[in-house]
């Protein structure tokens, strides 16, 4: 019998082996095989590994569905596809991809959020902390988890340049117990139910001297340690329908006109509570928060 090698095997060879293990839930060959593919790859190539490198990252059972649409998609010419966690997007422009800046810091912070492939969110997210420089006011994050969404933001605009402040609220402890939500408390344990310390984030903020950690459960500690009175910027990210609600109760009125209100769960299936919540609290005062295809939710404060 002959020895094969890969060594030999060009890129394309390499990833059409690799797709044909991932079919079969041979992940770990895939990935291997996905990674000895890039440096020979082309750049458009490339691409389509680093996609499926995102999509083989978590292996549960929505992988090989994923996968499968992944590989029918671009079947279609010139798809230009793309595939993250519950949205897949095809011949729609993809700007991230050519923002280099984009790309690096993205991936120099991807372990930091159990879920890859985020660029979709991660550009609705910078889009609405650039549009906060011009408005009045600090910017304000609830629910921070390890840090990534902030910290991506804040490297791509370098916001310790900016004369603004930017406060970051959790429990580092996970939702409260009375905070869960029916239905979605299993998804939540299961993905963001990691060992990590408010230290440790606070550390890996400390290049940003203007932007501060703040240990505490929303509502109670928007009280004990106010974010000011003028906000530009509200990321409003803590799972749950009875935080964010309450987070709303206390700051809304403080966002400034032309600010963001940006909801990360907004839109997604699994967070039914939140929307059903929110979409009533927003239409008591005639105000509608626009459902984003990533599962966030966008707000311009009139
Ligand atoms: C989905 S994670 C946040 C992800 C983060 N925005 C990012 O971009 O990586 C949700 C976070 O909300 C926090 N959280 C939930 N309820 C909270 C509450 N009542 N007060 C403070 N933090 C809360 C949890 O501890 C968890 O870290």
């Amino acid at each position: 019998m002959t020895d094969i090698s890969i060594a030999g095997l060009g890129a394309a060879k390499l990833v059409v082996m690799a797709d044909g293990l991932l079919k079969l839930g041979d992940i770990e060959t895939a990935k291997a095989l996905y990674r000895a593919a890039l440096p020979k790859a082309s750049p458009q190539l490339q691409r389509r590994i680093h996609i499926r490198l995102g999509v083989a990252h978590k292996v549960d059972n929505r992988l090989v569905p994923t996968f499968k649409a992944l590989d029918d998609l671009e079947a279609i010419p010139n798809a230009n596809v793309f595939i993250g966690d519950g949205l897949a997007t095809w011949l729609k422009a993809l700007p991230f991809f050519e923002d280099q800046r984009f790309l690096d810091i993205a991936q120099r912070h991807a372990d930091l959020l159990p879920i890859r492939n985020w660029h979709w969110n991660l550009q609705t997210a910078l889009w609405a902390v650039a549009q906060a420089r011009k408005v009045p006011g600090d910017l304000v994050e609830l629910g921070v988890f390890k840090g990534h969404t902030t910290l991506f933001c804040a490297e791509y605009l370098d916001f310790a340049a900016w004369p603004k402040r930017w406060r970051l609220y959790d429990t580092f402890e996970g939702i409260p117990e009375d905070q869960l939500d029916a239905g979605w408390s299993d998804v939540n344990r299961r993905l963001y139910g990691d060992t990590f310390t408010f230290e440790e984030v606070r550390q890996r903020f400390a290049h940003i001297p203007n932007i501060e950690v703040i240990k505490g459960r929303v509502p109670e500690i928007l009280h004990e340690r106010s974010p000011g009175d003028a906000i530009s910027f509200l990321h409003i990210d803590m799972n749950n329908a009875t935080a964010e609600i309450a987070a709303l109760d206390v700051l809304f009125d403080r966002v400034s006109p032309g600010g963001v209100i940006l909801f990360d769960d907004f839109a997604w299936s699994t967070a039914d509570a939140q929307r059903r919540a929110e979409t009533a609290w927003f239409a008591a005062r005639g105000e509608q928060v626009l459902p984003l295809p990533t599962g966030q939710g966008l707000y311009v404060k009139r």
